[in-house]
This record gives C-alpha cells, sequence and structure tokens, in this order.
C-alpha cells in the first residue's frame, strides 16, 4: 500500500472511530489487563484500538489447550514469526479445553481492542456465535485447525483431516492384507468429539479401510486427544478385546497411551501395527517415535502457527482478502523415511 493510501485510510479510520465513540457516548475503551496474558507479556494498554496511526498492531490468539505438545508448538510458532515483526504484538489465552474459558478468552480481546483474533476451537459449535461477534463487530479473524460453523471468520488455515484418515485407512489395509489377517481388528481412540478433526479423521479412516473388507473396526472410544485419558481408555479396550491387530488413534500422544497399555496387557507389540497423527519433530514427538519403533505410521499435522502470521501482515498491513481455506500439506511417516522427515522439519 502506498505511504498516501495508508495515510487517507488512517484519517478515514480515525474520523470514523470518532464518530462511533461520539455517537456512543464513550471512549474508546481502555484495554483491561489480560486475564492471563502470554509468554509475550501483553502489554494491553499499548492499546493498537486507539492508535492513530496504526504502525502497531494488537493480535489476540486463543488456544483450545497449551496442556499438549502440539498446541504448546503451534503457540512457539505464533510468538516466533510475530517476532519477527515488531509491529506485532500477541497476546495469548489458554482455554484449558474448556469452552466457557475460551468463548471468555475471546470475549476479553474483544474488549482489549484487538485488531485481529487468532483463535484454534476447542469445539465447532460453542465457539461459533464468539467468533462470528468478533468478525461481525469487525475483527478479522483467522480460524486455524479445528473448525467453528458456519462462514463468520476471515479465513481458515489447517491440513486436511479427513485425508489424513483417509491415508492412514489406506495405509492399515494394506498392512492387514499383507498380514493376511482375517478380519483384521482395529480399535479407534477418537479426539474430542466436538472438534472438528476427530470426525474428519474418524469418517476419512472409514473411507480408507473400505478397500478391504477384512478390517474391522471392532471398538472404538474417546479419549479427548490427552494422553492421561487414554491410559485408562486403552487399557480397558485391550481387556475388553484382547485380539487387537491394528491400533489407530487421533493423534500420537494417545498412541503412545496405547503403546503402554499393550505392553502392560503382555500384547505381543512386534506383531501390531499403532497409527498415530502429528509427527511432531521433537525428542518425544511422533516421528522420533517411528524412529525408535513404537509407531508404526503417524502423519504430519502442521500447526499452521507461521502462516497464521503471514496472513495476519497480509490482511493487517496490506488489506488482502485471502482466500477462505488455506490448506497445508501432511506427509505420511514410516520407517521408510522417518529419518528424512526429522531432518526436513529440523528436528532436534
Ligand atoms: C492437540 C491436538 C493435536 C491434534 C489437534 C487436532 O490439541 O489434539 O494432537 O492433531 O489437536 O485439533
Amino acid at each position: 500500500m502506498t505511504h498516501i493510501k495508508k495515510y487517507t485510510m488512517t484519517v478515514i479510520g480515525l474520523l470514523l472511530l470518532s464518530f462511533i465513540f461520539t455517537a456512543c457516548g464513550q471512549q474508546p475503551a481502555a484495554a483491561p489487563a489480560s486475564n492471563e496474558s502470554s509468554e509475550e507479556a501483553a502489554e494491553a494498554d499499548s492499546g493498537a484500538a486507539e492508535e492513530s496511526t496504526q504502525d502497531k498492531f494488537l493480535i489476540g490468539m486463543s488456544q483450545a489447550n497449551k496442556g499438549e505438545p502440539w498446541r504448546q508448538a503451534m503457540n512457539d510458532q505464533i510468538a516466533a514469526a510475530a517476532a519477527e515483526h515488531p509491529e506485532l504484538e500477541v497476546v495469548f489465552a489458554d482455554a484449558a479445553q474448556d469452552n466457557a474459558k475460551q468463548v471468555a478468552d475471546v470475549e476479553n480481546f474483544i474488549q482489549q481492542g484487538i485488531d485481529l483474533l487468532i483463535i484454534s476451537p476447542n469445539e465447532a459449535a460453542p465457539l461459533t456465535d464468539v467468533v462470528a461477534k468478533a468478525y461481525d463487530g469487525g475483527i478479522p479473524v483467522i480460524v486455524l485447525d479445528r473448525k467453528v460453523l458456519g462462514d463468520k471468520y476471515t479465513m481458515w488455515i489447517g491440513a486436511d483431516n479427513q485425508l489424513i484418515g483417509r491415508t492412514a485407512g489406506e495405509r492399515v489395509a494394506t498392512w492387514c492384507e499383507e498380514q493376511g489377517h482375517s478380519p483384521c481388528n482395529v480399535i479407534e481412540i477418537r479426539g474430542l468429539e466436538g472438534s472438528t478433526p476427530a470426525k474428519e479423521r474418524g469418517d476419512g479412516f472409514r473411507e480408507g479401510i473400505a478397500g478391504n473388507a477384512n478390517v474391522e473396526i471392532i471398538a472404538s472410544q474417546n479419549a479427548d486427544w490427552l494422553r492421561e485419558k487414554a491410559i485408562p481408555v486403552s487399557q480397558a479396550m485391550f481387556q475388553a478385546n484382547p485380539d487387537v491387530h491394528v491400533v489407530y488413534t487421533h493423534n500420537d500422544p494417545m498412541t503412545e497411551a496405547a503403546i503402554i497399555s499393550a505392553e502392560a496387557a503382555g500384547l505381543n507389540l512386534d506383531d501390531m501395527f499403532f497409527v498415530g497423527i502429528d509427527a511432531l519433530p521433537t525428542p518425544d514427538g511422533g516421528i522420533r517415535s517411528v524412529i525408535e519403533g513404537r509407531i508404526d505410521a503417524t502423519y504430519v499435522y502442521p500447526t499452521g502457527g507461521a502462516e497464521a502470521i503471514d496472513y495476519a501482515i497480509q490482511i493487517l498491513e496490506e488489506s488482502a482478502s485471502p482466500d477462505k481455506e488455506v490448506i497445508l500439506d501432511t506427509q505420511e511417516v514410516t520407517e521408510e523415511n522417518d529419518e528424512d522427515i526429522y531432518a526436513q522439519f529440523g528436528g532436534q
């Protein structure tokens, strides 16, 4: 954008703001302290909303649950990407897997006068209205990874979970065929039911195994994406179904939990096939687990953190209108390519 254009827009923006505040008989809200702000220590009262020149932008990042390694990686990537742009300040909130808390976090961001919202919603339906409220109120909204319902947001960035599930299902169908299992018994451990990836990964998997009529899902349980929940859930599943060939879980932390339970149940892990999703390139992430021979196949599920900041810059500074959906690449990780992929993603 040219300097003159920027100046003109700023003047128009200022006039509009003063009109709105006069009409409402209000002063621009001073940003209250964030309820639990960030690693980046939000100086909430730097309030981009009342900045006249808009040479600073305040971004609210509403995270579904920081307690999971993949979500911490997303926050870290956002913080690192934003650090490259001194004009950006990112305030983080952690909903700790609580929909009501996440609604309150977004409300709080709206009150703070954020210039843009990034949200990775815990569950779709409960977060839809507050996201729409931000969007309708003129705040650009980037939805990351999990979706909301409807289309009241600026853009969604994430990988194709249906495709990941389908590829995992095809891989399982092939393994079952190679092993000659008939039937080939699968147990599934699912993510939080109201979160869109759980449905998509489950549906896609069913499409993928459809090519081999011997593959049978003999039990499917929910462990809400959480390793600690997946331990008792998988224990109970192995107890009820000792003749399991394949374990398909919707993320790697739940796969690791199932491996621990299978070992404890005295099952022969070498005869089983464990499939997860996420493939974080970290010492305790999924790629290393494949390298170390525990998980048999996992799928790179990029967090989209860096992309979110790239698009935020385009929206805020270049008045861009990005595509409504940006689909990120994924990759299958098996013993055939584990070391390469670990290196490719800078594994450490
Ligand atoms: C973390 C996580 C990831 C998963 C993603 C799906 O909360 O469970 O492991 O891939 O969310 O939204």
